[in-house]
């Protein structure tokens, strides 16, 4: 997104107020999405999604599709849902005992929760960055070659090879671990480790890539190389990125979705929901009133 755009959204006060402003509770309106959640080609289609965990119903009727070479951001206060929405797309909420998902998700219009579906073929498909880098205790090259090797990728050594120095320059990161391909991944800085787990995604070529908070842990060089590194990945994957920066959201995505209390509020492009919010909760969050 365009530099004036993150200029023009105010960075969050220094000091946070004393007294953190509660989340204001749904407003009648908020129950059905402003704005269009489609798209015309999506690669992931979401309906009426549901999930609780438990009793505690924590995405409610979620409409929303993702559209193929697109950054899309999910924004909205801590406990919203973004988190929860994010993982039914490669159902990785299937590892929490309590959680039911309901609905229907397809990916290229195959139903996810289908029995036939394969969910470690699923999960190679729709990648998933987490917020605290997580190498895998094995050397940087071992890290990419990870997913290949139990997909079958590589036919031989060479080739194996050539899938993990391709990864690592996708990344951005084969410069400085060229030499370094035998140390261990947990041996590299945060936002190495960070770049190695987008390069041990992009290994296994995903159509999608699902990013949850991925640079709080990262200061704010390593975080700009990442902005720039998402930017470029999107000529070839779709991207979802859950950020609570309002900056970074306006930087990286083509479209922004707002949740609040499990519901999305609205949904449109970035642009637009930054300078001009058509549901009152939107902006009251994107001018920092709460959250
Ligand atoms: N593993 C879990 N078990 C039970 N409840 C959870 C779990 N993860 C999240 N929740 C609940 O689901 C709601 C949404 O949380 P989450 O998706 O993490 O929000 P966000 O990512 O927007 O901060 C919250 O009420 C949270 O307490
Ligand atoms: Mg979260």
């Amino acid at each position: 997104m365009s530099e004036h755009l993150s200029h023009a959204i105010p960075e969050p006060a220094a000091d946070p107020p004393a007294q953190p402003v509660p989340v204001p509770e749904l407003t009648a309106d908020a129950h059905e999405t402003v704005g269009d959640y489609t798209v015309a080609d999506p690669v992931i289609r979401t309906r009426r999604v549901d999930v609780f965990y438990g009793d505690n119903h924590a995405i409610r009727n979620v409409d929303l599709d993702i559209g193929q070479n697109e950054v899309i951001a999910l924004i909205g206060p801590s406990g919203c849902g973004k988190t929860t929405y994010l993982r039914c797309l490669n159902r990785m909420n299937d590892t929490i005992e309590s959680a039911r998902v309901t609905g229907e998700i397809t990916l290229e219009g195959e139903d996810i929760y289908s029995r036939r579906m394969d969910v470690v073929m699923l999960r190679a498909r729709v990648g998933m960055v987490f917020q605290k880098p997580n190498p895998f205790p094995k050397s940087v090259y071992d890290n990419v070659a990870y997913g290949p090797r139990i997909h079958g990728i590589a036919r031989n050594r060479t080739e194996l090879d050539q899938i993990v120095r391709r990864s690592l320059e996708r990344a951005g990161l084969w410069s400085e671990v060229k030499d370094r391909l035998d140390e261990p991944g947990t041996g590299l800085s945060g936002g190495q480790q960070q770049r190695l787990c987008i390069a041990r995604t992009i290994a296994v070529s995903p159509e999608v890539i699902l990013m949850d908070e991925p640079c709080s842990a990262l200061d704010p060089i390593a975080t700009a190389r990442i902005e720039d590194l998402i930017d470029e990945l999107r000529q070839n994957y779709a991207i979802v990125i859950v950020t609570h920066s309002m900056q970074q959201a306006a930087r990286v995505s083509q479209r922004v979705a707002y949740f609040h209390l499990g519901r999305l509020v609205e949904v449109g492009n970035t642009e637009a929901i930054f300078t001009n919010p058509r549901h009152r909760l939107t902006e009251d969050y994107i001018t920092g009133r709460f959250g």
